[in-house]
């Protein structure tokens, strides 16, 4: 793959991850890209690395536009592994001496990481850097999504490079929204439900400091997938709905099931639900992944948790669902749970608690049943689907 000059003098050079299917937790069915960039001007800048193992074939880009070693700058944005993981074997190809740039954190950080004596240069919120004609402004952005995390953006273009923010988990052919459309957008919702959203106050704050700065934006490269170009607005506005977290008309039932009694009870919720008119689907926890399951939690008003008990305890996918979702912590939801039991019939209360530990208003006690749903038990869950659904309403 060759760069792609972006604008006159500078260059994605990013690779693609076409094979990686799990980061770190996270399902990637379409693999993702590591997105780094060269600005040449009167002095040189790379902008972020990539993973460890994808190091030479970045160095081999740079080759195909430069000498490596007249890079002057290395600019780091962030310390996690996708994005600086190639910095040792670029360090020595450009030459170890290369001042680094990053922020105060990243210094920290980079330092444990690596154990290197790198020219490390920390900069300060607002710091910049010029390199002839053009200038790079560094903006911290602290816990977006590491304690590292900074922006920097070009002035003269009118270009932020954003490093995780605005990203999606994307390895198509496009690398420009106008060239992929309204497609991108359930990738970047996904990212944020699954990365930026614990931090979406600080995102709402992050908006409003780019505002009061008056930064104009034409172009915002994240670290991986496409770029925004068409329109930067649409992405920004995505965010701040997305962080604001207002609850649509919407549940997702999420379940696992031993022998299908959980299962009959998540669709008669399901069909009361939509008895209602609340979009509600079904996600049984060995079909879909958890990260799938948050995507569709980001918007939804509605969360309904079921579990079959299993040794006096969750049902193991349950758990490790529940565990998940706590840490990124969705906001402004209400709960419910339910499940079968053969003999004890913990699960229920055990949900229970782990949703009224996300501060999830729980509208029900929750319906548990022994054994097989009869007529009886399917109806209750029917009625408990409605109960939500109006719960919705109000
Ligand atoms: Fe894409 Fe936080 O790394």
């Amino acid at each position: 793959m060759k760069p792609l000059e972006i604008v006159k003098d500078i260059y994605w050079l990013g690779v693609v991850d076409w094979n990686i299917r799990d980061m770190h937790g996270y399902s990637t069915p379409d693999g993702t890209t590591y997105n780094a960039f060269l600005i040449v001007d009167e002095e040189i800048a790379l902008i972020d690395t990539t993973k460890k193992d994808f190091a030479d074939e970045l160095i081999d880009r740079i080759s195909q536009i430069m000498d490596p070693r007249k890079i002057d700058y290395v600019i780091s944005n962030h310390t996690e592994m996708d994005h600086s993981g190639g910095l040792p074997r670029v360090m020595h190809r450009i030459g170890e001496d290369k001042p680094l740039y990053c922020s105060k954190m990243g210094f920290k950080n980079l330092s444990r990481h690596f154990r290197q004596k790198w020219n490390y240069q920390p900069v300060e919120d607002g710091g910049e850097l010029s390199l002839g004609k053009r200038t790079l402004s560094f903006i911290e952005t602290r816990m977006l999504h590491w304690p590292d995390s900074m922006f920097t953006y070009v002035k003269e273009e009118r270009l932020l490079f954003s490093s995780d923010a605005f990203g999606q988990h994307y390895a198509g052919p496009s690398r420009f929204d106008d060239e992929i459309g309204e497609a991108i957008m359930p990738h970047a919702a996904k990212y944020f439900a699954n990365i930026l959203l614990p931090y979406a106050p600080r995102i709402l704050k992050l908006v409003e400091k780019v505002k009061k700065l008056g930064l104009a934006l034409d172009m915002i490269c994240p670290d991986h997938g496409i770029i925004w170009r068409k329109d930067t607005s649409k992405i920004i506005n995505a965010y701040v709905e997305w962080s604001t977290q207002k609850p649509k008309r919407k549940a997702v039932v999420v379940y696992d099931t031993m022998w299908h009694s959980t299962e009959k009870m998540a669709e008669a919720i399901v069909a009361g639900l939509g008895e209602e008119g609340v979009e509600a689907r079904p996600m049984h926890l060995r079909s879909c992944h958890r990260s799938d399951v948050m995507a569709e939690v980001l918007d939804a008003g509605a969360v309904v948790v079921g579990s079959p008990t299993l040794n006096n305890g969750l049902f193991p996918t349950v758990s490790d669902f529940l565990t998940y979702m706590k840490g990124l912590r969705p906001k402004n939801k209400i709960g419910a749970a339910f499940g079968s039991y053969g003999w004890s019939g913990e699960a229920v209360k055990l949900i229970n608690k782990e949703l009224e530990a996300m501060k999830f208003e729980l509208i029900d006690p929750g319906v548990k049943i022994q054994y097989v749903p009869d007529d009886q038990g399917i109806e209750a869950c029917y009625q408990i689907g409605k109960k939500i659904a109006q719960a919705l309403s109000g």
